[in-house]
């Protein structure tokens, strides 16, 4: 499946940080915005619910039918209580669940991307293969891992192929270099999150930097522009999904797209 770089990421949709709901008519046209601009990749998961809000029946409501060209990934093991509470990560026996959880809020018989969310798993064997029979039974197209450390990348690898790799990064979050560097090599695509909220993380936020801020002074353009773009110069292979709420971000991160930067700016930027 070939998408375009600038995807979008859905968990901002339901709410603010602080669990103040969304407008649901301004976040259903700003999605619908988003594919008009050219967004074919949506990221999205069961988990991101706020009190009154879902992003997957929010995408279904704005998207369905969708584009035959709409790529929808989504993200399982982990989950909430209906009262949304995290639950521990799901057993493999339990993704099949958090699978028929995903088609039935989002209206779809199979799911493009399924994304292995783990968190403190050794080994995410067992659990990467439960994916891959749901797979092989045609529910899901294709799979990903998320939060992962590139042991992990190889231990799925041998189970099934892997179509990309969900990490946080970011210019101050270079954890994941070498998965990303990896990916690269095989042909995966790398899926930054927070790379405009970086330490921010849930609580959003568009960190200060003095070089990204002059950056962005230069080009015109904003710290979260500067901060998209430079993800994309990571690699060819590198999408980006920016998470937001306001119409106006999401004109500004799309923008982002054709913002190139120069060699010694991405060398002060280092
Ligand atoms: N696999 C995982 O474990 C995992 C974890 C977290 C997130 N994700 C996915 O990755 C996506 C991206 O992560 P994220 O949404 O947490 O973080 P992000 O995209 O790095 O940053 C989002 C934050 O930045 C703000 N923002 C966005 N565009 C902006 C702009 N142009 N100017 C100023 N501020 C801007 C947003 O607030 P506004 O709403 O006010 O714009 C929000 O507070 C998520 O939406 C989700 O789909 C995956």
């Amino acid at each position: 499946m070939t998408v375009n770089r600038i995807g979008f990421g859905a968990m901002r949709l339901t709410g603010s940080a602080l669990g103040a709901p969304s407008d649901r008519d301004r976040v259903i046209g700003l999605l619908r915005r988003a594919v008009e601009l050219g967004v074919n990749h949506i990221d999205t998961a069961a988990f991101y619910f706020s009190p009154l809000r879902s992003a997957n029946e929010l995408i279904n409501r704005a998207l369905a039918p969708y584009p035959d060209d709409l790529v929808i990934a989504t993200k399982v093991g982990p989950g909430r209580d209906p009262a949304g509470d995290w639950l521990p990560l799901a057993r493999p026996d339990q993704l099949r669940g958090q699978v028929e959880e995903n088609l039935r809020q989002l209206g779809r018989d199979h799911l493009d991307v399924v994304n292995l969310r783990q968190h403190g798993l050794d080994s995410i064997a067992e659990h990467f293969g439960a994916l891959a029979e749901l797979r092989d039974a045609g529910l899901i197209r294709h799979l990903g891992i998320s939060n992962v450390r590139p042991q992990h990348l190889a231990q799925a690898q041998a189970i099934a192929p892997v179509v990309c790799v969900q990490n946080a990064y970011g210019i101050a979050n270079r954890i994941s270099d070498k998965t990303l560097r990896t990916c690269g090599e095989q042909g995966i695509a790398f899926v930054p999150f927070y790379s405009i909220a970086g330490d921010g993380r849930e609580a959003g936020g568009v960190a200060d930097n003095d070089a990204v801020l002059a950056i962005a002074r230069q080009h015109g353009a904003t710290p979260a522009q500067v901060r998209i773009a430079w993800t994309l110069s990571r690699g060819p292979h590198v999408l980006a999904i920016p998470g937001t709420g306001n119409p106006d971000h999401l004109v500004e991160n799309v923008a982002a797209g054709a913002l190139r930067l120069s060699a010694d700016e991405l060398a002060s930027l280092e």
